[in-house]
């Protein structure tokens, strides 16, 4: 079994959805500990009614993002994880950490990476006039949301949306996503090498898995 600590900010339904996918063994890991940057994330009660080790480290007690990274990360090397899970964790991560951990943490963001990397990835779309959105699992380098692409998920926007729409429709498929990756690396199918994902030794195209290119 993999050990996976959990990084979080705020509400934590994708942590929920990784939570259930545990309990209902999907995963051959579990959930060691979940970390947020934030004391009012709803995350923390979500890991207290599930039992989970949880832990406060705010940003805010750090002079620097070199100090508050260091924080998280003596905290993390306690558990000895084979695996970080970003979970709408709103933290840029510094090099150290990530080459700390390279190989060892995933991320979902909710766009079609490339495209809309940083925040407001829906209201952007949106305004974009874009007829397509959606999400992206992938393994975390030192390059902002571009760390190689493991698997997306596309939702349409419709032309009526509201942006808590396509946010809805978004988090429906990360649901669904990211315990499925998550899945493929506690069972040593999903490695990084060399900035690249392989999944069962085959590297996974640039757009994800299942894309074309
Ligand atoms: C998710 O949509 C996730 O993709 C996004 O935050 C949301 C968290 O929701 N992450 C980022 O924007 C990271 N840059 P949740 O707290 O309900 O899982």
């Amino acid at each position: 079994m993999k050990k996976i600590v959990i990084l979080v900010s705020g509400s934590g339904s994708n942590l929920q959805a990784i939570i259930d996918a545990c309990e209902r063994q999907q995963i051959a890991g579990h959930i060691v500990a979940v970390i947020s940057n934030k004391a009012d994330a709803f995350a923390l009660e979500r890991a207290k009614l599930a039992h989970i080790p949880s832990h406060v480290i705010s940003h805010l007690d750090y002079p620097s993002r070199e100090q508050f990274d260091e924080a998280v990360a003596k905290k993390i090397a306690y558990y000895q994880p084979d695996l970080i899970v970003l979970a709408g964790y709103m933290r840029i991560l510094t090099a150290d950490f990530i080459n700390r951990y390279a190989g060892k943490i995933l991320n979902i963001h909710p766009s079609l990476l490339p495209k809309y990397p940083g925040l407001n990835t829906h209201h952007r779309a949106i305004v974009s006039g874009d007829k397509e959105h959606g999400t992206t699992v992938h393994f975390v380098t030192k390059e902002l949301d571009g760390g190689p692409i493991i698997l997306q998920a596309k939702v349409p926007i419709f032309s009526d949306d509201k942006e808590q729409d396509v946010i809805d429709r978004v988090l429906t498929q990360e649901h669904q996503i990211y315990p499925l990756v998550i899945k493929w690396f506690c069972s040593d199918r999903l490695i990084m090498l060399n900035d690249k994902a392989y999944l069962d030794k085959q590297e996974i195209a640039a757009g994800g898995y299942g894309s074309d290119d």
